[in-house]
């Protein structure tokens, strides 16, 4: 029986998850800042970062309370150190190193992005390799060849917004508030794609993804094209001036073409890439239009999916814990000198 306690700090979740052998979640403890930075629109790093070294030491004592566990128990300390805001990452990696020298128990340090592809397993998914994962969030929208687990190569991601970013800019464009994700899949689920927005293709083979020309033609297409006035630009319309079904049609025109895009990448790497099956994970994949999308290809193609549960969708520390098991079985340790970095597989 292996015990692993996961810190996950890298963007606005502060979180600590102990897993045993990889998939069996003991406790899963997400502290979210959603409230601290709803007035921005946004995840403000300086914010985030004072946030996580404020909840830290609680999130992981009680991640530890609910497994009961004590630290002499665990057998090693895994926290995502890569990809993130520095600040926020700094946090989680500092916690986990103390704990590592404190205890004398193994350090692991974990990709945030391959660890989101572990979480279908924390549902007992059986995955088998060579796979092809799929990561869409906040930050990031990537496809990636996986070896194994933690052994991959990015085939293609966004060359500008991730989607999940496009989700929330859309929300906020539709007057629907942020986070925005989950507001416009609601209101797109009483709406009608009747508006033909872009589904941006990049230029030559990889698969890579664009956000930022369909949020922009969304703005368009709800406030009008803008116009020079006493020279600053301004919109002929508001939003406040759709009518309800207008907003809900047009947060479906929006999700249909941001899902439409994720899946032309899909295609495009099913069929240069041979692969056992499609593994996917992060925040986007809440969407209930981009899973059902997914799981039809996945169908066609013949090959299995896994689609990680609703609550192991966003970020959390049991998949960084479920990774960190996966590299300690494999010998993998850390030493002390690690530190944290902006940058990862994917990135
Ligand atoms: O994985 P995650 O917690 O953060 C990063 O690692 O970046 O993903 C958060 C993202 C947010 O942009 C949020 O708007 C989006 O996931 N999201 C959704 C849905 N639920 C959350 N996007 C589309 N549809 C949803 N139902
Ligand atoms: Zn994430």
């Amino acid at each position: 029986m292996t015990l692993i306690l996961g810190i996950e700090s890298s963007c606005d979740e502060t979180a600590a998850s102990v897993v045993r052998n990889g998939n069996e979640v003991l406790s899963n403890v997400v502290a979210s800042q959603d409230e601290l930075h709803v007035t921005f629109g946004g995840v403000v790093p300086e914010i985030a970062s004072r946030a996580h070294l404020e909840r830290i030491l609680p999130v992981i004592r009680q991640s530890l309370d609910q497994a009961s566990v004590s630290l002499e128990d665990l057998d090693g300390i895994a926290v995502g150190n890569r990809p993130g805001l520095i600040g926020s990452l700094l946090v989680g990696v500092a916690a986990a190193k103390t704990l590592s020298w404190m205890l004398e128990k193994p350090l692991i340090t974990v990709d945030h992005v391959l660890a989101h592809l572990w979480a279908p397993v924390l549902n007992g998914a059986n995955v088998s390799y060579p796979a092809l994962g799929l990561v869409v969030s906040g930050g990031h929208t990537s496809i990636l060849l996986l070896k194994d687990a933690s052994t991959a190569l990015c085939l293609g991601k966004t060359i500008d917004d991730a989607a999940g970013e496009a989700f929330d800019k859309a929300s906020s464009i539709l007057g629907l508030g942020w986070p925005g994700g989950a507001r416009v899949d609601n209101a797109a689920s009483k709406g009608t794609p009747k508006h033909r927005l872009p589904r941006p293709k990049t230029k030559g083979d990889r698969p890579d993804f664009s956000f930022s020309g369909l949020k922009t033609a969304l703005l368009y297409g709800v406030r009008g094209n803008p116009v020079r006035k006493d020279g600053k630009t301004a919109f002929p319309r508001d939003v406040s001036m759709l009518l309800e079904q207008d907003v809900f049609d047009w947060a479906a025109s929006f999700q249909e073409a941001a899902v439409d895009s994720i899946m032309l990448g899909i295609q495009h790497a099913v069929t240069d890439n041979q692969v056992r099956c499609i593994v996917a994970g992060g925040g986007v994949l809440a969407n209930t239009l981009l899973r059902k999308k997914l799981e039809a290809a996945a169908d066609s193609y013949n090959i299995p999916i896994h689609l990680p549960d609703f609550n192991y969708c966003v970020d959390n520390a049991a998949m960084i814990a479920g990774l960190g098991y996966h590299l300690y079985e494999r010998g993998h340790r850390d030493q002390l000198t690690v530190t944290a970095s902006p940058k990862g597989i994917a990135s």
